[in-house]
């Protein structure tokens, strides 16, 4: 399913309505999938009928969004995960040399056995995220326990924060070959902000 709406979310035909629809959705199935990352513990529970062995989650994740589109995802990971503390880290990128610029951080404080899931759908040079990376870090969160959760990424920016982040784990649907000079990645789907805000 997450090949018909990468699919839907590539065509430069699709509209707005239907494309917020394909996120939200695709951000469903990577939010599914992100539960086997949290560890477990074994739980009795009594039904109506007997006991029976159950499982509940050690402790309840925490949520990091890159603005702005990290916000696509969100929904998606706050139905999950509805008591999550949520941080977000704004991170515009410079229109000439792509660089990212970190225009405001609102971090919960996070805890080493914090386990925390850092929100963007596109991982183009991998920078903005490396920028997150950090910041999660100053905060006290640990790699090891990060799960980078993207639609869509390039090879060489998955490879880059790879080396930024090594023991930090990565969920993406997709990884494309190209980035093009302006470090957009090709065939990749646009700007997914403007595409999913309208704008
Ligand atoms: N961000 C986007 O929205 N699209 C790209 O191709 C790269 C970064």
């Amino acid at each position: 399913m997450k090949d018909i709406l990468l699919t839907t979310l590539r065509d430069r035909e699709t509209k707005t309505e239907e494309f917020r629809k394909a996120a939200g959705q695709l951000s469903q199935l990577l939010a599914a999938e992100s539960c086997s990352f949290l560890p477990r513990m074994v739980s009795l529970v009594n039904t109506p009928m007997a006991s029976a062995e159950g499982s509940r989650l050690r402790k309840k994740p925490a949520l990091v969004s890159i603005l702005r589109s990290g916000l696509a995802l969100l929904p998606a990971f706050v139905s999950l995960y509805p008591g999550a503390p949520i941080g977000c880290v704004g991170i515009r990128r410079d229109e000439k040399t792509s660089a990212p610029h970190l225009y405001s951080s609102h971090l919960p404080s996070l805890e080493k056995d914090d386990m925390i899931f850092l929100l963007d759908p596109m991982i183009a040079t991998g920078q903005s995220a490396e920028v997150a990376i950090r910041l999660i870090k100053e905060a006290g969160g640990s790699e090891a326990n990060m799960m980078l959760v993207a639609f869509l990424a390039s090879s060489k920016g998955l490879a880059y924060v790879k080396s930024c982040a090594p023991e930090m784990h990565v969920l993406v649907a997709h990884v494309d070959e190209g980035l093009d000079a302006h470090h957009w990645i090709i065939p990749g789907l646009g700007d997914f902000g403007d595409r999913y805000f309208g704008t």
